[in-house]
């Protein structure tokens, strides 16, 4: 029994301390990417075009960029996106950085791959509300897109609903974080990051269980959960996951998002309901905004019993997980 005792303690110890294991943290070498559609110069280009030409909806007035802004942390900033129409969806726009390495797209996973995901926007009436049966047709008019589909996609057929969104998937997968504060300490750079935030990551993967979700190089487990953020039986409220096949473990789940960047890509949460960090990370640290009577509550999600001062902490390291905004020039003529 001292036995049992001791060796506990010391693994409680360790894991608190195992500030030197800093490998799970470091990008890995290469963007994961696709047997059938690796990244080129040319496939990246058109991509981007695609990506910020806003003929891509119905009303020529939305791109993926509006919902997605490279200068809003890409995403744009409100709690629920505005709409061709002004319509709006009932979620928040997450961030499409380090979407690459993701293996579930959307809050609720229903896309695997991004090429999958691509053309769910364009097609939905709370997004870009394009069918696309009109809109081969309208870029196939576009001499422009015809021959850099053409080069990116030789032998394809054209401009198809596949290559389309196999360019856009692949301007994406450009769109990785830059190397922030934590990024240098994790490398051994001890000096990258405050001492407060020091102290942030220790509780971060220690006493407030943090990393229990938010793991590996992109904070993500890549997992979904319940954590707490409405009440009861969820009546009127989004179910999830629960919503593409009714097993119970799926009530009310939706996948942990990652934390790079996270300063700049705000509100919080699938419904955009919280403002600010110090908010997200009391919700996430004190077993959830509503603590009783949640159906499928995350076993994770529980009262970790934080200081204010120990909060601020875990802001202070989220803080160090944004880098430097990546290099881009956005496209201000596109092809006719
Ligand atoms: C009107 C706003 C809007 C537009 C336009 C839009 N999106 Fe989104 N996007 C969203 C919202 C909201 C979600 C979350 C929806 C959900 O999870 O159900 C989302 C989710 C995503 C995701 C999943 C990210 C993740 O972490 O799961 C990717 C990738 C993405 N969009 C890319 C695109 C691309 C590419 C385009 C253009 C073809 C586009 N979006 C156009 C609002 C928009
Ligand atoms: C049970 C797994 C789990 C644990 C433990 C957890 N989180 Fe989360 N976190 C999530 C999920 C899932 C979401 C998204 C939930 C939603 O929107 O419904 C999220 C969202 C967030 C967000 C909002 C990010 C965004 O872009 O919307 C922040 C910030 C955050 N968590 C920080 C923390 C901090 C700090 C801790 C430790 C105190 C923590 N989390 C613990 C799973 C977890």
């Amino acid at each position: 029994m001292i036995v049992k005792i001791g060796l506990s303690a010391l693994l409680v110890s360790s894991a608190l301390f195992a500030t030197s294991d800093m490998s799970k943290w470091i990008r890995p070498q290469k963007v994961p990417q696709p047997k059938d559609n690796k990244l080129t110069k040319d496939r990246v280009k058109l991509g981007k075009l695609l990506y910020f030409d806003k003929r891509l909806s119905s009303s020529d007035a939305i791109s993926c960029a509006t919902c997605h802004n490279p200068k809003r942390g890409w995403t744009d900033l409100v709690p629920v996106s505005k709409a061709v129409g002004a319509g709006r969806g009932p979620r928040n726009s997450p961030t499409i950085l380090n979407t690459a390495y993701q293996n579930r797209q959307f809050w609720d996973g229903r896309a695997r791959t991004l090429e999958q995901q691509a053309l769910g926007p364009i097609k939905t009436n709370v997004e870009m509300n394009m069918p696309l049966k009109v809109l081969i047709p309208k870029l196939k008019k576009i001499h422009g897109y015809v021959e850099l589909f053409k080069k990116a996609y030789p032998k394809e057929g054209g401009i198809t609903t596949k290559t389309l969104a196999k360019a856009i998937a692949s301007f994406e997968r450009t769109v990785v974080s830059t190397t922030s504060p934590f990024d240098k300490y994790a490398k051994g750079d001890k000096n990258a990051i405050s001492k407060k935030a020091e102290d942030g990551y220790k509780l971060f993967i220690g006493k407030a269980h943090c990393s229990d979700c938010h793991d590996k190089f992109n904070f993500t487990d890549g997992s979904f959960h319940n954590i707490g953020l409405n009440d009861g039986d969820l009546k009127g409220k989004e179910l999830g996951r629960y919503n593409l096949k009714h097993r119970a473990a799926w009530y009310g789940v939706f996948k942990t998002p990652t934390l790079r960047d996270v300063t700049k890509s705000g509100p919080y949460f699938h419904d955009g309901s919280v403002k600010t960090l110090t908010e997200a990370a009391t919700i996430c640290a004190s077993g959830g905004r509503y603590k009783n009577g949640v159906k499928n509550l995350s076993t994770y999600i529980v009262d970790r019993h934080l200081t204010q001062t120990e909060i601020s902490q875990l802001v202070a390291f989220m803080k160090t997980l944004t880098g430097p905004d990546m290099k881009l020039k956005i496209p201000t003529k596109f092809p006719q």
